[in-house]
């Protein structure tokens, strides 16, 4: 899928493109960033037919995190959309360390504007893996309801209600 880009205060939300690939590949191919992610293999080929083929794909969004001077600082996607239940998913977020420090709770947002206000969908189930500790904490301060715990992951869910809630509290983020 394609989508217009999005803003906040200091972050730019768009459609990743074939461009993006190297870029992506360093991030998901570092050690320290990709613990807790699946394994992706340091392939620019493979990694740009990827893209491609997620862009084409109805129920997927691909997307590059951009500060305010334009440069990518980390990648997130929107994903297993369901037009018929009005679902999602989002994950494959990483933000190359050093950006400034607004970038995951601004990123975090817009994926929330570009899947509840602009694609018009109503409900987002997503899962973290246990030991990211991080990731589950910065999820329940916005306000992501806890579902259940499998071996290897937690699910949460977040609904657009949620979302409306949690956008007045960091408007001064959009
Ligand atoms: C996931 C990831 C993108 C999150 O970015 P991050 O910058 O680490 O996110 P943080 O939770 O530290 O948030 C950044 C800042 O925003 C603040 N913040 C986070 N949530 C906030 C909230 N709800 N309200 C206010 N501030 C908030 C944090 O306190 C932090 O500021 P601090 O450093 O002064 O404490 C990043 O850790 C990453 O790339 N990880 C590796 C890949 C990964 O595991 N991805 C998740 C799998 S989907």
């Amino acid at each position: 899928m394609i989508v217009e880009p999005l803003q906040s205060r200091n972050v730019r939300l768009r459609t990743a493109t074939d461009d993006d690939a190297a870029f992506m590949l360093e991030l998901r191919t570092d050690e320290s960033l990709s613990r807790f992610l699946n394994r992706t293999d340091a392939d620019l080929g493979k990694q740009k037919a990827w893209i491609a083929a997620k862009r084409d794909a109805a129920d997927d969004l691909p997307l590059i995190i951009e500060d305010a001077a334009g440069l990518a600082v980390g990648t997130v996607s929107i994903y297993h959309i369901d037009a018929a239940l009005k679902s999602f998913c989002w994950g494959r977020w990483i933000i190359r360390p050093g950006s400034m420090v607004t970038a995951a709770i601004e990123s975090a947002l817009l994926v929330y504007v570009q899947a509840f206000e602009k694609l018009g969908l109503e409900l987002c189930v997503f899962d973290v893996r246990n030991g990211n500790a991080k990731v589950l904490s910065f999820h329940e301060k916005l306000g992501a309801h806890f579902m259940y715990r499998t071996s290897t992951d937690s699910w949460f869910f977040f609904s657009k209600d949620d979302f409306a809630a949690a956008r007045s509290r960091y408007a001064r983020f959009l």
